[in-house]
């Protein structure tokens, strides 16, 4: 069961970016129908690929924003950067060690992501 479906209230008016956005979305509802499967793999697994698709889309979102010249630029660029760095710390801790706190991190992906989209990426809208 997914936690999220997209809806179009979380359109930034960017075809492109909200396809990545979909696929972010995707990505965690993934995560969310098979946390219970195993240990730790999934964790990892699925970490390591939201790793790599919110990399590219990130520096495509912040170039489609230079593009616009979008003054928030720089304080978005370094909300990115500090969800990279909890990305890569949350997947060492589970490359690690077998944590149980499986929900609590799907719990902050989902937060974060829905946050970042409608309070902070839909300001490119305006
Ligand atoms: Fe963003």
């Amino acid at each position: 069961m997914p936690l999220i479906t997209w809806s179009d209230e979380y359109s930034i008016g960017n075809t492109e970016l909200d396809n990545h956005h979909k696929k972010l979305i995707e990505i965690l509802n993934g995560l969310y129908d098979n946390i219970n499967k195993d240990c730790n793999q999934i964790m990892v697994s699925t970490m390591d690929e939201l790793y790599n698709y919110a990399k590219v889309h990130f520096s495509e979102e912040e170039a489609y924003m230079k593009n616009l010249n979008y003054d928030g630029l720089y304080r978005h660029t370094v909300e990115h950067n500090k969800f990279i760095d909890n990305l890569l710390e949350l997947n060492l801790s589970y490359k690690s060690s077998c944590v149980d706190t499986k929900q609590e991190t799907v719990e902050f992906l989902w937060e974060w992501l829905m946050n970042h989209i409608i309070n902070e990426d839909k300001k490119i809208c305006r």
